[in-house]
């Protein structure tokens, strides 16, 4: 029983996009712990370079950093290439945006349809078209409680982009079951990342808007990778096309 330990992730390689920060970068440390052999993605190398050096090293773990920005075309066609085989796709690149929907214009919405859900939905087609990812493998999806639900306003575009993300993980988990590879979602409430503090909700905003939580807290990035460390290893075997709600108790 020494060894048992049925979410372990030892042997499997698991590229994480959005790695240079926030969820992402969590969830490759998380997942390096667990014993995976990690693939890094991002556009800012200094910040990659230091999810890279946060990575645990035991005896036959790999890892590598791949800059790329998922908007040009040749750049997500040479992270393709270098990521190889794999076991596990975590889609964690996103960007926010807060406007109320009187103020939006068909190029707010493009901009984060773009980040949010173009570049990760083409980056996943082609993976599994190119068949890299391996049989009985897992895909993660990072989606929002802002594509499931209204928890806050001003969300809409980003919400929007979200709730098409979760579509999307439906129909592949269905259309990717003949070979054994699974599909999820997570749908996080707020978590402290770099996203939720760019100057458009000020502090104080915040600090309030976290006491409607039941559990009187928004989310840590690790509270997430957790639940990514679940979705990516064998012990949810069963388990395709569900968004799962992480929110402190929010949603209720
Ligand atoms: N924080 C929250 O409250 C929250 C709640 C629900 C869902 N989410 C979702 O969780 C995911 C991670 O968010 P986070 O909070 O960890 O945000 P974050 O700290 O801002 O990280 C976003 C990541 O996306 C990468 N990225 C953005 N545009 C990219 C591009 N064009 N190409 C490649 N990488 C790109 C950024 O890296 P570079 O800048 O280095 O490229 C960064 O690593 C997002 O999809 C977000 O929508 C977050």
């Amino acid at each position: 029983m020494q060894n048992y330990n049925p979410f372990s992730l030892r042997g499997k390689t698991i590229l994480v996009t959005g790695a240079s920060s926030g969820i992402g970068k969590a969830t490759a440390v998380e997942c390096a712990r667990m014993g995976a052999n990690l693939i890094v993605t991002a556009r800012n190398e200094e910040r990659l370079n230091a999810t890279l050096a946060a990575l645990d090293v035991e005896s036959g773990q790999k890892h590598k950093a791949v800059i790329a920005d998922l908007l040009v075309a040749e750049q997500m066609e040479k992270l393709i290439v270098e990521s190889g085989k794999i076991d596990g796709l975590v889609l964690c690149s996103g960007k926010g945006l807060t406007l109320p929907f009187q103020f939006s214009s068909r190029d707010k919405f493009d901009d984060i349809f773009e980040t949010n859900f173009y570049a990760p939905v083409e980056l996943m087609r082609v993976l599994y078209k190119k068949k890299q990812i391996n049989k009985e493998g897992s895909v993660v999806i990072l989606a929002s409680l802002g594509g499931t639900e209204v928890f806050s306003g001003g969300n809409c575009i980003y919400g929007a982009s979200k709730a098409a993300l979760n579509s999307v993980m439906k129909f592949c988990a269905k259309e990717f079951a003949p070979r054994k590879v699974r599909v999820n979602g997570i749908c996080p409430g707020m978590v402290d990342t770099p996203l939720i503090h760019r100057g458009t909700v000020s502090e104080e905003q915040l600090q309030e808007d976290m006491k409607r939580y039941p559990l009187k807290r928004y989310g840590r990035p690790e509270d997430i990778a957790y639940n990514a460390v679940y979705l990516l290893s064998d012990a949810s075997a069963w388990m395709t096309g569900h968004a799962m709600v992480l929110d402190g108790g929010m949603s209720i």
